[in-house]
């Protein structure tokens, strides 16, 4: 069985999905551990719904450089033969040491279409910036922000919509393009 590892920081709705799609046999692969960098967030309480995902929950604060943090990732990671690593929602940017373990496993979600509306508020960006069609992006992870190779895309037009009521359109198109995503790269 493929074995997945889980980054996020947040609430965990693709963790969420993603698990679920794995513990259902529609994504043929096994969650094994979620990786959380924010202790106390929501991500953490969805992840004690599932049996068997080890939850790791690694505060870079309390290491003196990003290096050791990734390490203790690392080495904590280090009993699995890890397919493919997701980050859902994990507000960090990856530093070299985890690029380098995870080289070519590692693929991330972004609420655009990459290559607009990069980091941290890219709905916000693009709303204001007027654009008529918005989306969804799964890419590999590199060194540079929300830039590797795009993977796979959907698109949403804009109906009008205010920024609440788009994020959650665009939230929606999220979970199944992540399992969908996820399965075909497991199958190849
Ligand atoms: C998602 O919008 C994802 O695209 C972005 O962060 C958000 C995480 O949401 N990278 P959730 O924690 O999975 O609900």
């Amino acid at each position: 069985m493929k074995k997945i590892v889980i980054f996020a920081s947040g609430s965990g709705s693709n963790f969420e999905a993603l698990a679920e799609a794995c513990r259902e046999g529609i994504i043929p692969a096994k969650v094994v551990a979620l990786v959380c960098d924010r202790p106390g967030a929501g991500v953490i309480e969805r992840a004690a719904k599932f049996e068997g995902i080890e939850v790791l929950v690694v505060n870079p604060r309390v290491y003196p450089d990003k290096r050791s943090y990734e390490e203790k990732i690392i080495e904590a990671l280090s009993h699995y033969e890890i397919d493919l690593v997701c980050l859902a929602g994990y507000m960090r940017i990856c530093g070299p040491t985890l690029l380098k373990a995870f080289s070519g496993k590692m693929i991330n979600i972004h609420p655009s279409l990459l290559p607009s509306f990069k980091g941290a508020t890219p709905i916000k960006d693009a709303l204001e910036f007027g654009v008529k069609v918005f989306g969804v992006t799964i890419h590999y992870v590199n060194e540079t922000l929300d830039g590797g190779k795009i993977i796979s895309q959907a698109a949403l037009p804009y109906l009008g919509n205010d920024l609440e009521e788009l994020t959650a359109k665009i939230h929606g198109l999220e979970h199944p393009l992540y399992i969908e995503t996820v399965k075909n790269l497991l199958g190849q």
